[in-house]
């Protein structure tokens, strides 16, 4: 099922996700549901805090170029409950974000991210990467914690970036 996004300034994007401890048929559904919901919107990302459930879930498929940007369901990694293990070096990479559609900023963030997860299922996994799913990761565990990519931003950017969203939301 597609779900409502939650978009900002909506506070409920502000909350911490807590741990998930039951990997049962409620999550596979909430899984599945992110998944629709992501593709639906065309994003690469999503974290259940961004449909209003505040639970440590998030999912990411990067859409494959030389297939349209396809983004086959079992490619899709479901990450839950994660924890950062290693973070090294500095990259910087225009991101958006779903929770604020149709804006992108350049974002600083480590090159390099090592992390400990859990599948649907319960099973652990470590994963690295220091190409764009590191950026990713990082974009997504940011909404677990309450955090938007936009909280990155230069403090000038930050105002022009408030001032254009607000008039974009008053159109609405
Ligand atoms: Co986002």
């Amino acid at each position: 099922m597609i779900r409502d996004i939650v978009i900002y300034p909506d506070k409920r994007l502000k909350q911490k996700s807590s741990k998930i401890i039951d990997f049962n048929e409620e999550l596979h559904c909430l899984l599945d549901d992110m998944y629709e919901t992501m593709v639906a919107k065309n994003g690469v990302g999503l974290a259940a805090i961004q449909i209003a459930e505040p639970v440590q879930a998030l999912i990411i498929n990067i859409p494959i170029e030389e297939q349209d940007g396809a983004q086959p369901k079992e490619n899709t990694l479901e990450i839950i409950n994660p924890q950062f293990l290693e973070i090294k070096g500095k990259t910087k990479y225009q991101e958006g974000c779903l929770s604020v559609p149709g804006y992108y900023e350049d974002v600083e963030r480590a090159k390099y991210v090592k992390i400990k997860y859990q599948d649907r299922f319960g099973n652990e996994h470590i994963l690295e990467d220091d190409d764009f799913l590191a950026i990713a990761i990082q974009h997504e565990c940011d909404h677990l914690m309450g955090k938007l990519f936009i909280e990155k931003l230069s403090i000038l950017k930050r105002k022009k970036f408030e001032k254009e969203w607000k008039k974009k939301m008053q159109k609405k």
